[in-house]
């Protein structure tokens, strides 16, 4: 180890002669990062694993098929040296410095010209790590921290504004069932980023007691709305906070356009002017049942699922649900916003054909620490869900993948 510390640079590559001995697992592993930085790459080796070959044959690099001789280096502005014969490492390595081309050595480091840091990559930036400790080099730690690194701007426990690129308008997020970790990457770092975030009592509420103390968290549900609609007041809430040069991020439960109203907001957007983008997320509809063992669809069970919503009863007129054709499908059953109405949904159901011993599980607070299964039949659900104070959220689960005990047989 050298007493003084690297220097960091980044090349740029493109169209400039890179060599690169030895076809082995270590130049499978720099040539994409080689090829990306668009060098004009040549191969000198006699074999080359698969990958190696297939950017040969793809025309990414040059392969000479044979081992190093002198002169390889010579007009290189940059070499890696990773072939298995110690000699001819040594003896390019003797080149590389004689005719000043920068090189890596992956056999010896310490007698290496240049160092490959770890890199990881995050919106437009290269994290590269090296280091710096004279006591030694340890690659395991400098991986652990790019991976730090590019896993915090990534999810967002990191947070790096961006002040080239951002811009105000609205991202409608899909939050997420409501396990905070299960927002999407995206979802997070543009939480982590917003000034204004207007959120909906379901999804990930842990993630706002996150935020800095100067960002703004508006309770949608308190929004004062006068004589407007609730959505009116929010849509209202989202143009003006837009239209003070802010990012507001909208925070919803699952995904956006999932009984979401995502579109209406999307639209009311788009009529005042205001960009928007929607990141989505992960369903209740889908993440809760599995949360609590069950799977929406299994082989030799289930080969479709219909996702209803039960917020207003069958024989209401404004239902939109067919619910004599849900009653002859084989498939599973997931109706949201259900639990008042599940009574007259199971009698409904039956009426119509299905079984009254198909088994319901109805899914209470999913993926949160307050998680409860409920289990019955469409002919005890509606008593079942008074005797056990089934309160929403819940997601129902009908079919018989609710029966399926860990093991794939039917519990
Ligand atoms: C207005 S809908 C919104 C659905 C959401 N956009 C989604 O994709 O999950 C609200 C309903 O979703 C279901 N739901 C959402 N999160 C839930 C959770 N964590 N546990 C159980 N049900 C949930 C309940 O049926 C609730 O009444």
């Amino acid at each position: 180890m050298a007493e003084h510390p690297p220097y960091p640079v980044g090349l740029r590559l493109t169209g400039r002669r890179v060599v690169v001995l030895g076809g082995g697992q270590v130049a499978q592993r720099r040539l994409p990062a080689l090829i990306k930085a668009g060098a004009d790459i040549h191969l000198v080796s006699p074999e080359a694993t698969p990958s190696v070959e297939a950017m040969a044959d793809a025309g990414e690099i040059t392969w000479h098929r044979r081992p190093y001789a002198e002169g390889d280096l010579a007009d290189a502005w940059y070499a890696l040296i990773a072939t298995s014969d110690p000699d001819a490492n040594t003896a390019a390595s003797a080149e590389a410095e004689a005719h000043r081309v920068w090189c890596v050595r992956s056999d010896d480091a310490d007698r290496a010209t240049a160092w490959t840091p770890a890199t990881g990559h995050s919106e437009g930036v290269t994290v590269a790590v090296l280091t710096t400790d004279a006591r030694g080099r340890d690659p395991r730690h400098t991986a652990a921290v790019r991976d730090a690194v590019v896993e915090g701007l990534r999810d967002g426990t990191l947070v790096a504004p961006h002040f080239r690129t951002r811009t105000a308008g609205v991202a409608l997020v899909g939050g997420g069932p409501g396990d905070p970790d299960l927002i999407t990457v995206r979802g997070r770092r543009l939480l982590a980023e917003a000034d204004v975030v207007i959120a909906d009592r379901l999804g990930p509420r842990d993630l706002l007691a996150e935020l800095p103390a100067h960002v703004e968290v508006i309770d949608a549900a308190k929004i004062p709305y006068g004589r407007f609609m609730a959505q009116e007041a929010i849509n209202n809430a989202l143009i003006e906070h837009a239209k003070q040069g802010k990012s507001v991020v909208r925070l919803k439960g699952g995904d956006p356009y999932v009984f979401g109203r995502g579109m209406e907001e999307l639209h009311a957007l788009a009529e005042a002017g205001i960009p928007c983008t929607v990141v989505p997320g992960i369903s209740s509809s889908i993440s809760v049942p599995g949360a609590a063992g069950i799977p929406v669809t299994h082989r030799g069970v289930a080969h479709e699922f219909t996702v209803v919503s039960g917020h207003v009863a069958p024989d209401d007129e404004r239902s939109l649900v067919d619910w004599p054709s849900l009653a002859k499908l084989t498939g599973t059953l997931v109706i949201l916003m259900g639990v008042d109405k599940i009574g007259r949904i199971a009698e409904t159901l039956v009426a119509h054909g299905k079984s009254p011993d198909t088994p319901v599980a109805l899914v209470q607070e999913g993926t949160t620490a307050a998680q409860r299964r409920v289990d019955a039949t469409l002919a005890t659900v509606g008593e079942t869900v008074v005797a056990q104070d089934v309160k929403p959220p819940a997601v129902i689960v009908v079919g018989d993948v609710v029966a399926l005990g860990p093991d794939g047989t039917t519990a």
